[in-house]
């Protein structure tokens, strides 16, 4: 048995963070009863579950992809506001794949997607603390003296972001570019950072999700990842860590 949001994510259908709110929506149903409670519990050998009417399964292989997130394409399924969302360059993939977490609309670089919920959910949470690389251009000359804030934390109205390692890349007297490693994962959490310390981003690329580039591939442009880096990712953030794979309540 197990609980309805970890059977859909490892049917592909969402995370199971999303996966609650789908249950919630009411758009799940288990032998053919409409359910309500993300709490619910299914026995995988056994039960029918239903998604918007259409039957899921477990997928046995996993697709993982890289793409190259151009700035203006919103991570998102759909969205009536916007023409441009990452779906569309992802048209010639057959498999349902979402994203593991987001980039802003102006962000660029790399994004990975995927029907493996379990191990997506993993990367995302912060107790994982799998780093995620920026390249931010920030407006002014950053001096070496605020560098020093960053690992220290910095206080934002949502609260302490924390082990930000920063360095200058290159810098002039109206810009400067600096790489940022970050591991927690929060929204918008470089340019609240940079903001913070009195430099506003505007450009950022992510260079790196989890050790993994997208360095030989064009804007705009994806790649399934090899063995090898799914086994890395598996490695950082999957079950082989159970020191690490006990999430709080009310965590996931
Ligand atoms: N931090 C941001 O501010 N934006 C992104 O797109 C990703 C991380």
């Amino acid at each position: 048995m197990m609980r309805i949001n970890k059977y859909l994510a490892s049917c592909g259908v969402a995370s199971r963070r999303t996966a609650d709110k789908l249950v919630e929506a009411g758009r799940v149903k288990v032998n053919g009863e409409l359910i309500d409670t993300p709490g619910h519990m299914v026995d995988e050998e056994a039960d029918q579950v239903k998604f918007d009417d259409k039957l899921v399964w477990p997928v046995s292989e996993q697709t993982w992809i890289a793409l190259n997130k151009p700035a203006g394409y919103l991570t998102s399924r759909s969205d009536p506001h916007h023409d441009k969302i990452i779906y569309h360059l992802l048209r010639d993939l057959t498999s349902r794949v979402y994203p593991v977490g987001r980039l802003d609309l102006d962000t660029e670089g790399i994004l990975l997607l995927t029907n493996d919920g379990e191990l997506a959910h993993r990367l995302m949470h912060p107790r994982y603390e799998v780093p995620k690389i920026y390249q931010a251009r920030v407006k002014g000359k950053v001096a070496e003296q605020t560098l020093k804030k960053f690992p220290a934390g910095i206080e934002l109205p949502e609260g302490k972001i924390g082990r930000a390692k920063v360095k200058i890349k290159s810098s002039c007297a109206s810009y400067s570019d600096l790489i940022l490693t970050l591991t927690e994962g929060r929204k918008r959490e470089v340019k609240h950072l940079c903001r913070a310390v009195g430099h506003p981003v505007f450009k950022l690329k992510r260079l790196e999700f989890a050790g993994i580039t997208c360095d030989r591939l064009e804007l705009g442009k994806w790649r399934h990842l090899t063995k090898t880096e799914v086994a890395s990712l598996r490695k950082m953030a999957g079950p082989e860590r159970p020191e690490l794979s006990k999430v709080k309540k009310g965590d996931s």
